[in-house]
Order: C-alpha cells, then sequence, then structure tokens
C-alpha cells in the first residue's frame, strides 16, 4: 500500500507551532505486512527501527494492543527536502499512522490519526496540513491536538528558497527563549490573526505586514547562513511576505506579482550559489493511499 503525503511549511511568521500551510511536494511510502521489519529506499542511516515512519506505524498497533507486528516500509518517490523545514519529518509520521490504520483495518478516524502523529512529531502544525491538506491552524489543548481549515487565495505565489544545507529542529528550538514579552506577544497575536485574513484574501499589502513574527525567527535567522541577504533580493524582486519555512532552513516567499518567481530565479542565480528554488502550489487534499 502506498501513502502519498504532502510537504508542509510550518509557522508562516506568526503562527509559531499552529499555523501550516501543506504543498503539492510528495514522498511516497510503501508499506506491506512481513515477517520480520525492513526498511528500504532511504539513506542506510535510516534504514532502522528508529526511522519516524516506523515510530509512527508501531506506536499505532502498541495503542491497538497489536505488539510488534512485521512490516516492509519501502521509499518510492521523495521529493521532500531532508531537515529543510518543509516537512519531512510530519510525512513520514502521517505515513506511519494511516498506514498501520488501513493495513489493520483499525478504522481510525482522519481526527484520531491526527492526534497519534501529533503525539509522535511533538506539536500539531506540520501534521495537521500533511494529513488534511490546505491551511490549517492548529492548537492543543491539555495534551490534546485541535485543526481547523483556513482559505488560501489563488492570487498568491508560494516560493521556496532552500539554501544547500540543512537545520535541524532540535537546534532550531534550541536557541529560542523559555518566555516572551507582552509586547512580542501581542505583535505575533495581532498578526496572525490578520494573515488568515490576507491569505484568504490575496492581499498582499497586509500580507507584508501580517507575516511579521518576533517570537522564533529573530532568533533562528542567525542559523540560517545568507538568510538576510536573500530576504533583501525576496523584497526587491517583489515578495509581499517572506518566512522561514517551519525551523528552517528554507525561506518562504509569498508574492502576488505573475514576474516574481522569474525575477527571483534570475537573482537567486546571481547572488546565492548552491540556493534552490522551487514553486509551490498548495495541497487541498492531504495525504492519502496512492496505490494498494
Ligand atoms: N513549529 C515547529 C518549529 C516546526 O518551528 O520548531 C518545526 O517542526
Amino acid at each position: 500500500m502506498i501513502i502519498r503525503v504532502p510537504a508542509s511549511s510550518a509557522n508562516l511568521g506568526p503562527g509559531f507551532d499552529s499555523f501550516g500551510i501543506a504543498w503539492q511536494l510528495y514522498n511516497e511510502i510503501d508499506f506491506q505486512i512481513a515477517e520480520e521489519l525492513s526498511i528500504s529506499g532511504c539513506d542506510e542511516q535510516f534504514c532502522n527501527e528508529n526511522n519516524l515512519a516506523y515510530v509512527a506505524y508501531h506506536r499505532v498497533l502498541e495503542r491497538r494492543g497489536l505488539g510488534d507486528e512485521g512490516v516492509a516500509i519501502r521509499f518510492g518517490r521523495t521529493a521532500i527536502p531532508v531537515s529543510r523545514g518543509l516537512g519531512s519529518s510530519a510525512a513520514l509520521i502521517v505515513a506511519g499512522v494511516m498506514a498501520a490504520n488501513e493495513l489493520h483495518q483499525l478504522g481510525l478516524s482522519r481526527d484520531e490519526l491526527f492526534l497519534l502523529a501529533t503525539e509522535v512529531e511533538g506539536h500539531p502544525d506540520n501534521v495537521a496540513p500533511a494529513l488534511y491538506g490546505g491551511l490549517t491552524v492548529s492548537a492543543m489543548n491539555g495534551g490534546r491536538a485541535l485543526t481547523r481549515r483556513f482559505p488560501i487565495s489563488d492570487k498568491l505565489h508560494f516560493i521556496a528558497l532552500i539554501p544547500p544545507f540543512e537545520l535541524s529542529t532540535a537546534l532550531a528550538r534550541g536557541v529560542l527563549p523559555d518566555s516572551v514579552s507582552r509586547a512580542d506577544a501581542i505583535f505575533n497575536i495581532s498578526r496572525a490573526a490578520l494573515l488568515l485574513r490576507a491569505l484568504g484574501d490575496g492581499d498582499a499589502q497586509l500580507l507584508s505586514f501580517a507575516m511579521d513574527d518576533r517570537i522564533h525567527q529573530p532568533y533562528r535567522s542567525k542559523l540560517i547562513d545568507g538568510f538576510t541577504h536573500a530576504r533583501i533580493e525576496a523584497q526587491e524582486c517583489g515578495a509581499a511576505g517572506i518566512c522561514i519555512s517551519g525551523a528552517g532552513s528554507t525561506l518562504l516567499c509569498v508574492a502576488s506579482r505573475d514576474d516574481f518567481a522569474d525575477r527571483m530565479e534570475t537573482a537567486l542565480t546571481l547572488s546565492l550559489p548552491g540556493w534552490e528554488m522551487k514553486e509551490l502550489q498548495p495541497d487541498l487534499s492531504g495525504a492519502m493511499i496512492a496505490a494498494l
């Protein structure tokens, strides 16, 4: 059974640990019941029981009292860059929980799978869009996650600027302060609410104001070599909003002008060697069974 899961960008600036968007950029992972565990098609270092696809698969079975069932996991098309802030871990986790549910006919709802996936990931902002698709806002309530979808205007263009280096989420979370000032909390709350309106309406002017953040990006931008340069280039090419995708290292640009991608591609080639650009379309379907 092949499960197809979209990439995602969490945070979107002010929506730290709660906002996310799914992209039409997919990983496909094949799961088959087998005598014992085997993992293939990915880097050797990930072919073991710590692979998140297996951790998530196993967690679901454990919760249902099913113990150690063998499974053959084979990575097929994997288009989501690893450790770049595009939800590659969440994609593995979502694939794992869906595969366990389907292969063992457990009858769990998507909402139940969301809770299990969030438990494995530790926060809901990537697993929500990966599972449901679209623009999601998620919240934790006493250890349980809740999510809702919001509209995305088709007037907007989304471009990922992907640097030639990884950034571990643990490191990027480690540089964040434990508490924030009231002024910074107000700064983010107001912008987060306006950002939903800007994304829904395709309002580039509002977006350029609403995608700002004071809770995580000021600390993380220092970990991304070339961040300031890339942001200036993107602004000059006409980006309305620029934020770190998830924990980084990718930058996500949002623009309303049709020539943004062409201009950005030229700028990137000239001044940010090694950086890759990807035009992203929102995925509105979420994870699905691609083949039985
Ligand atoms: N919200 C998370 C973070 C996303 O920014 O750390 C990355 O997993």
